[in-house]
């Protein structure tokens, strides 16, 4: 099974996928944290590029270069860790491309989502988390120093707040949408509570 974590920057899903993965750790269930882009020695390298904020980069060069880094996780690790029965917890996966390349630069969504469905086969989420706050709300938790991706406007931000929304109504079963700007107390027990009763 894979569980991801999705939402703008700022929305605390990190936190949160973390929070998860210690909870299942301790109920010996040995799940698999991984973040997106990066979690291999290639993905780490692509995920330098594109946040380097000294370089301009097309949006289907972007839209190719998190699909390389998802290509090589997925080949790498996720694929096996499925096999071998584990919970695979993703921080980001495929919603972030569709979200923020698709929705944000109005890159081509139908290439987007063929091309990480090429990819990814199965392994599709069974279980997203949308972690949702205002954009206005979100910027002010990330005030440091801002990647290449961060620093973009905000309005941007808002398509891919948008976009996210979208997804998550086009397919309720797998979406569970949560208010970011809940305590990180009450943030973890609702999503406990959600992965206990399915899986
Ligand atoms: P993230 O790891 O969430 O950032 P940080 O650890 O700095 O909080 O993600 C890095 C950035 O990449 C984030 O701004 C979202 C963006 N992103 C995309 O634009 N498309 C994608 O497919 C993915 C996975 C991430």
């Amino acid at each position: 099974m894979v569980i991801s974590f999705e939402g703008i920057d700022g929305s605390g899903k990190t936190t949160q996928a973390k929070l998860l993965v210690e909870t299942l750790t301790v109920l010996n269930l040995n799940p698999l944290l991984v973040r997106e882009p990066g979690g291999t020695a290639v993905g780490e390298r692509i995920r330098e590029l594109l946040l380097d904020k000294n370089l301009t980069i097309s949006t289907e060069t972007e839209i190719l270069l998190y699909a390389a880094a998802r290509a090589e996780l997925l080949q790498e690790v996720i694929r096996p860790a499925v096999k071998a029965g584990r919970l695979v917890i993703c921080d980001r996966y495929i919603d972030s491309s569709i979200a923020y390349q698709g929705y944000g630069l109005e890159g081509d969504l139908k290439w987007i989502i063929n091309l990480n469905q090429q990819l990814a086969g199965k392994l599709w989420p069974s279980l997203t988390f949308l972690l949702d706050l205002p954009v206005e709300q979100a910027g002010q938790r990330c005030s440091g120093l801002r990647d290449r991706i961060e620093q973009r406007e905000i309005s941007f931000h808002k398509r891919v707040r948008r976009g996210y929304l979208e997804l998550a109504s086009c397919d309720p079963q797998r979406f569970v949408i949560l208010n970011a700007l809940w305590p990180v107390k009450k943030l973890q027990q609702a999503i406990w509570e959600e992965v206990r009763q399915r899986c």
